[in-house]
């Protein structure tokens, strides 16, 4: 089990452009995988994208089943994302709080489109495509963001819906980040 230092923003690593994954079945991308699930469990996230960890690749992971930090969430399938293609299905948009592991304790009102379609390859290569929406379709939007150097922070169009998540959700627990 190796749980990685999840960057947070600040670090000039969250914001490049990350690079495709050219091989796919290797030791190395077992070993990345592995590094990302097991961080992903220890900081309760819903999702990771590889430049948190400060590996720059096209790789995405995410899934909620039981999580404590989304407790009213949809359960989204356990993923392993590589080289994604986002593409959205209608031009509705949806607004819901967003939250992320390199932006600790804070969330924020984020737009995001309400259904897409998303396409990329699993750990081994095979193709991996899903029409998906709602909670779903925002966390592949949010995890894919950080492939382009993106946080949600600069996507928020009004910073009053911007605090702290205790401060925000005072009736909630909430977890450690
Ligand atoms: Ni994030």
């Amino acid at each position: 089990m190796a749980v990685r230092e999840v960057l947070k923003m600040g670090d000039p690593l969250l914001l490049q452009v990350a690079e495709p994954v050219a091989e796919f079945g290797t030791p190395q991308l077992d070993a990345l995988l592995k590094d990302m699930f097991d961080t992903m469990d220890d900081y309760d996230g819903a999702g990771l994208a590889a430049p948190q960890i400060g590996v720059s690749k096209r790789v995405v992971i995410f899934g909620v089943e039981a999580n404590p930090r989304y407790p009213d969430a949809e359960h989204v399938p356990m993923t392993v994302l590589i080289n994604p293609e986002i593409s959205a299905n209608s031009p509705e948009m949806e607004s819901g709080w967003e939250g992320c592991l390199s932006v600790p304790g804070m969330r924020g009102m984020v737009d995001r489109y309400s259904h897409i379609s998303y396409r990329g390859f699993d750990a081994v290569g095979n193709p991996v495509e899903r029409e998906v929406q709602g909670f779903h379709a925002r966390v592949v939007q949010h995890e894919c963001d950080h492939l382009d150097g993106i946080l949600y922070p600069s996507r928020i169009k009004d910073m009053r819906y911007f605090g702290f998540e205790d401060v925000l959700f005072p009736e909630l627990s909430v977890p450690k980040e």
